[in-house]
């Protein structure tokens, strides 16, 4: 009797759908995984139904995700909090939700390469990655901040993204699944857990994009030579001779006996007062070299961040 009683109690909890709202901006993704490609996104704020509940990527401790009505998945942790317990008061999706579908294909970086939280310069760097990385590309975006003349940008298994400029050959995305819609995302929001990440991120704060500044820069020079060496110093040997108005394109900066010097895509360097613009200058966000030094995380599936 007591059990019959309780049974239909329970199944008279189950609600058609729980009205909620993102808390933030918050991907919605096909399957409830953080490297699932996007089928749309809430911004913070938006109002949505949830129509069931299921298990995936582990964010800040739980493993819950909801399903909207959109038909796509958003953790719970980047909705408003809900005082009662999905798991009883709504359906579970059912085993197939959580499957996780990946397309993957493998590419080598040819540059130093930020990987962004999002695909523009003004999204907060997850990872320095050195020239000859090897990363593992999941989605392709193709509105991304232009890099040269190119928009597209690729996620990685590390869940950042990489302009494809950067990589020794276009990928064929033919093999490969959209990623869908992106809002613009922050680390201090989408950090999965405390103290498992070491993100690797410029300080202070990237500083939203100026119009009109690209990455890897496009830059002319301004001396009648300059020469690109091997090392930041004037006595290091010349490796390459640029000309009078030829274009460059540069990688990264450093500092070197109180002189800005820029490592170009050649793998040498040129002092920056060799240049008409200045890569040192508040115009540009160009990253310091020594940011890439510190080798790359290990890709972890579930591991330190979304
Ligand atoms: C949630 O579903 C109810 C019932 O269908 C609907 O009236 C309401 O507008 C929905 N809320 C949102 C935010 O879509
Ligand atoms: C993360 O750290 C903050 C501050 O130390 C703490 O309040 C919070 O509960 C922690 N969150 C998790 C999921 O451990
Ligand atoms: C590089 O910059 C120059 C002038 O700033 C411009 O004319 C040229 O088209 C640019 N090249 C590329 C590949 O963006
Ligand atoms: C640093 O720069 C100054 C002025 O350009 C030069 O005289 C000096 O020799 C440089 N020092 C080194 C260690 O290169």
């Amino acid at each position: 009797m007591a059990l019959l009683v309780n049974a239909g109690l329970v199944s008279a909890d189950i609600k058609p759908y729980i009205s909620t709202q993102a808390d933030y901006n918050t991907e919605c993704k096909t399957c409830p995984r953080s490297l699932c490609p996007n089928q749309l996104y809430y911004a913070g704020e938006e109002a949505f139904n949830v129509t069931c509940w299921t298990r995936g990527t582990k964010i800040m401790g739980d493993t819950l995700w909801l399903k909207s009505e959109a038909g796509c998945y958003v953790t719970q942790y980047d909705v408003l909090e809900y005082p009662g317990d999905y798991t009883t008061n709504l359906d579970y999706c059912g085993p197939e939700s959580e499957e996780q579908d990946l397309t993957v294909e493998d590419a080598t970086l040819k540059y130093k390469t930020e990987c962004r939280i999002c695909p523009e310069i003004s999204c907060d760097t997850v990872a320095y990655l050195k020239e000859n990385t090897d990363v593992e590309l999941t989605c392709w975006y193709p509105e991304g901040q232009v890099i040269i003349d190119d928009p597209y940008w690729l996620k990685t298994t590390n869940n950042c993204y990489v302009a494809q400029k950067n990589l020794y050959s276009k990928p064929d995305i033919t093999y490969l699944d959209p990623c869908g819609p992106i809002p613009f995302l922050e680390i201090e929001l989408h950090h999965n857990a405390n103290g498992t990440s070491d993100v690797n991120k410029r300080a202070p704060a990237p500083v939203p994009a100026t119009l009109g500044t690209q990455y890897l820069i496009n830059v002319t020079v301004g001396e009648e030579y300059a020469y690109c060496r091997s090392c930041p110093k004037e006595s290091c040997s010349s490796k390459k001779r640029y000309e009078f108005n030829q274009e460059i394109w540069l990688q990264c900066l450093t500092l070197s006996n109180d002189t800005w010097w820029s490592e170009t895509t050649d793998f040498c360097y040129v002092k920056d007062s060799d240049l008409w613009q200045s890569p040192s200058g508040d115009y540009y966000n160009n990253p310091l070299c020594e940011k890439f030094e510190g080798g790359a995380p290990d890709p972890d599936e579930d591991g330190r961040r979304r």
